[in-house]
């Protein structure tokens, strides 16, 4: 017991109300049941985001893999804060759909049903104005083997692909899967949020340079791009022949008084015509194992390139579950926004107050995700020593994985090491805060008390 500053997982879940919790949930168990009834109630239009719904024991990479490295268990893991899904129970209308199809027990090859695009079409014409050419849609399982199939028709190996970064680690998967190379533009920061350098972007592109892969809102910074951001860098690409991947898989996701604009709705038409736009429900929904994405382009010829590349499956939950969302689930996720965006001020808000270790940037624009600033933190535990200290004695240790470790460890808080994000990503942790405000509050108490300077454990890990 001598993690978590004498503080562990049970006594939090005490203070705020979880203890029906603490133990490990079966899924589907009734304890799982009464926990995240999905309405709150006497109220049908209200969903209940509040009532923790425990994850633990169901394989989550996010609550089960902080588990599984040994440096923490059940009893002691107050929240799993990393990977990018969601702890919210799925819209209704997702299980009553899904629920719907069990009934018919066969699970045979599927067609695309012409509904399940036509939903995607509408749903992207109706919140933001895009209009999507059927002809020019396609399924893949997910957005990283559409990436994958654009970088395969437009980037051969060895050739550079531009980033700008902090930026979701995931790409650094699909280049090393293409065998093509990061050309990474670090951002810059200006009065806490960040931004394009434009002048380094272009400075990066060289004959090698054959496409961009743009994170729209942007993940991990939070950025919502504007459409002068956009046409900016739109122009850049345009005139030297770099081509636009734009995923915008986040876009679901944006803070009050903020405005997510798809690359694909510029008003310059050739910048539009540079590009493809990669996309699904399952960031919006909470669908990230169902596999189920698409990408589209105003360009015959970029989508049929990238076709050409993609060996597209549908699965029949992924469809049926996506199809669901998008005829039947807004109001959810409109509720469910609003609440992250709450979730987004008590950050904010309860970081400064309560942990001087722990620098925030401008609220985040879109995005369920926090980029702090953790150089102090790092500083404090002498991350970057026992870092070196570890690596010599085998495998390649980060300060970041050290710091992970330690809040882990001390904290029973898992978070995302921030070097993983490229250029610009070391001394910084993300934050995943799509979980309900006790989970939340409770993780960032025990942020707190680990880091108060009596508390702070400088011991090796
Ligand atoms: C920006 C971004 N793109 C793509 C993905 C993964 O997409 P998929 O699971 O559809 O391959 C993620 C997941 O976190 C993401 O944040």
């Amino acid at each position: 017991m001598s993690q978590n500053n004498g503080l562990n997982r049970r006594s939090f879940l005490r203070n705020t109300g979880l203890a029906a919790l603490a133990g490990a949930v079966a899924p589907g168990s009734s304890l799982a049941a009464a926990a995240g009834a999905a309405m709150a109630p006497g109220d049908s239009t209200k969903f209940d985001f509040d009532t923790p719904y425990s994850r633990i024991g169901t394989d989550s990479v996010k609550w089960d893999g902080p588990i599984a490295t040994g440096n923490t268990d059940k009893d002691h893991l107050v929240a799993g804060m990393g990977i990018a899904d969601m702890d919210f129970r799925a819209a209704p209308a997702i299980t009553q759909a899904l629920q719907e199809r069990m009934k018919h027990e066969l699970w045979g090859y599927l067609t695309v049903p012409k509904s399940f695009n036509e939903g995607i079409v509408a749903w992207n014409k109706r919140r933001y104005g895009v209009d999507i050419d059927p002809a020019l849609m396609d399924i893949t399982t997910g957005v990283h083997p559409g990436l994958i199939a654009s970088l395969r028709a437009f980037s051969p190996p060895g050739t550079k692909v531009l980033l700008t970064t902090p930026t979701y680690n995931g790409f650094y998967g699909d280049l090393r899967n293409t065998g093509t190379l990061a050309e990474e533009s670090v951002m810059k920061v200006v009065n806490g949020r960040f931004t394009f350098d434009f002048d380094d972007f272009e400075r990066r592109i060289s004959r090698e340079t054959n496409t961009f892969i743009l994170c729209n809102p942007q993940n991990p910074t939070g950025n919502c791009w504007t459409p002068e951001e956009l046409t900016r860098i739109g122009e850049i690409c345009l005139r030297h022949r770099v081509i636009v991947l734009a995923d915008e898989i986040h876009c679901d996701w944006v803070a009050k008084g903020q405005k997510y604009t798809p690359f694909a709705s510029l008003p310059n038409k050739a910048i539009v015509n540079n590009s493809l736009t990669f996309k699904a429900a399952s960031k919006s929904f909470g669908l990230a194992a169902m596999k189920c994405a698409w990408y589209y382009s105003t360009n015959k010829d970029l989508f049929m390139a990238t076709k050409a590349n993609n060996r597209a499956d549908l699965t029949t939950v992924g469809m049926i579950a996506s199809k669901a969302a998008y005829s039947g689930g807004e109001e959810w996720l409109n509720q469910c926004v609003d609440y992250v965006n709450g979730n987004h001020d008590l950050v904010q808000s309860f970081v400064k107050a309560n942990i001087p270790l722990i620098k925030t940037y401008a609220k985040a624009e879109g995005t369920y995700l926090v980029w702090l600033d953790v150089s102090q933190v790092a500083e404090k535990i002498g991350a970057k020593d026992k870092a070196a200290a570890e690596s010599k004695a085998g495998r390649t240790v980060t300060p970041e994985q050290i710091v992970e470790r330690w809040f882990v460890k001390n904290a029973g808080v898992a978070l995302n090491p921030g070097n993983t994000y490229g250029a610009g990503g070391a001394n910084h942790m993300r934050m995943n805060i799509a979980t309900s405000r006790k989970t939340l509050q409770a993780a960032l108490t025990s942020l707190a008390n680990a880091l108060k300077s009596g508390n702070l454990n400088t011991a090796a890990l």
